[in-house]
């Protein structure tokens, strides 16, 4: 990868988790913006994630067929391609996505130049793990440390570019992301307008460190993209009654992440997963992204949990697979219940974890991830 004309300062490796809304970002205020119609709040991951290398291309520069804005964010892939992983063949949207924040970043860009972007995921694509969240989180740590030359998060602290202001990035690409730069538990307020928005950390994962279980029932890549069912979300008459009782939610849900109470936040994450599901469901377009299977297992969760077998409590994303969360130490006998009764379905055990890193780390393979494959 690294040629001759390249040296240490024009190459960094940032790597960033994937999150799991506890409350959703479903539906935008503003589509260009991703200004979300209400707040949500996540989880971040650990083990999920994903590792991108941002060199500057010396070669594109002095290249007479392309222009410096041409070869920006020209992609390479290893593993699982960033095509796969952003569910962008032609790679426009990360592209003008690396042009808009190349623009915002002017006032600090020591480095220029058109980027060569590699990155591989620690987990398979269209598993239920919001690829775009840690996909786009990671390229704009990655370029962001290229361009400024600061190959650390504290140095990029220092020339006044906080986890905050990443965040904001970060969201340009893809809402998700923005939640994954932080660690622990993470609020994201829509703010009065879109300008206004912030990302923050509520609590860093030390305060309540909980498993994820994600279960992993169908494989298939979403017929309906979150991109195109935010969209769709509007047309459902449930929607108002959505948006109506966001705040209430929210509220709830932070007392719970308080008082570290986990039957309440679990009573909380499926109330709100189930009724993101519903509106899509009564949408002009009607949007199922449940399975029959997925219906068969949660509602054998729900059976478990209701004679003290299993417990734990699910949230299901944009797809089929639920995420179970439960206390860590209870994660691994869950894991075999399920697959005692599902032998069919594969699982990854995550956890909560630190947000974003600069330097990276290389992720686990994937194997070593999934059980039961
Ligand atoms: C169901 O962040 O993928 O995972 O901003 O259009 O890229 P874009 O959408 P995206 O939406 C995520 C939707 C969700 C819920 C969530 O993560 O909050």
């Amino acid at each position: 990868m690294v040629d001759s004309m390249s040296n240490d300062t024009d190459t960094v490796i940032a790597s960033a988790p994937s999150n799991i809304a506890l409350i959703k970002y479903w539906g935008k205020s503003d589509a260009t913006l991703n200004w979300p119609a209400n707040d949500s709040l996540s989880m971040t991951l650990s083990r999920a994630a994903t590792t991108t290398m941002a060199r500057i291309n010396r070669a594109a520069i002095n290249s007479t067929e392309h222009s410096h804005d041409l070869s920006l964010g020209h992609l390479l892939a290893f593993g699982d391609s960033f095509d796969n992983c952003l569910r962008v063949r032609d790679m426009t949207k990360p592209r003008l996505f690396l042009e808009r924040l190349r623009a915002e970043l002017k006032p600090w860009i020591k480095n220029d130049g058109p980027l060569e972007i590699v990155t591989k995921n620690s987990f398979p694509s269209a598993c239920g793990i919001a690829s775009s969240a840690s996909g786009y989180a990671a390229l704009t740590v990655a370029a962001v440390g290229v361009w400024t030359g600061q190959h650390t998060m504290a140095g990029l602290e220092t020339v006044g570019i906080s986890r905050d202001l990443i965040a904001a990035w970060a969201r340009m690409g893809s809402g998700s992301a923005c939640r994954s730069i932080h660690g622990g538990f993470v609020h994201w307020l829509r703010g009065e307008t879109a300008a206004n928005q912030k990302c923050r950390q509520l609590f860093d994962c030390s305060h309540w460190p909980l498993a994820d279980l994600i279960v992993l029932i169908d494989g298939k890549h979403k017929q309906v993209s979150s991109t195109e069912g935010h969209a769709r979300a509007f047309s459902s008459p449930l929607m108002n009654v959505r948006l109506a009782g966001a705040g209430e939610r929210m509220k709830s849900l932070l007392n719970a992440l308080e008082n570290k109470d986990l039957e309440k936040l679990g009573d909380i994450i499926e109330a709100e997963a189930l009724e993101m599901h519903a509106v899509m469901m009564t949408a002009t377009q009607p949007t199922r992204y449940f399975t029959d299977k997925t219906v068969e297992f949660l509602c054998w969760l729900r059976q478990q949990r209701s004679i003290g077998s299993i417990p734990a409590w699910f949230t299901v994303d944009a797809g089929p697979n639920p995420h179970l969360i439960c206390l860590p130490e209870h994660s691994q006998k869950i894991s075999s219940q399920i697959k005692a009764q599902f032998p069919e379905f594969s699982i990854i055990s995550d956890c909560t974890g630190s947000g974003a890193a600069l330097p990276g780390f290389m992720p686990e393979s994937r194997e070593d991830q999934i059980d039961g494959h």
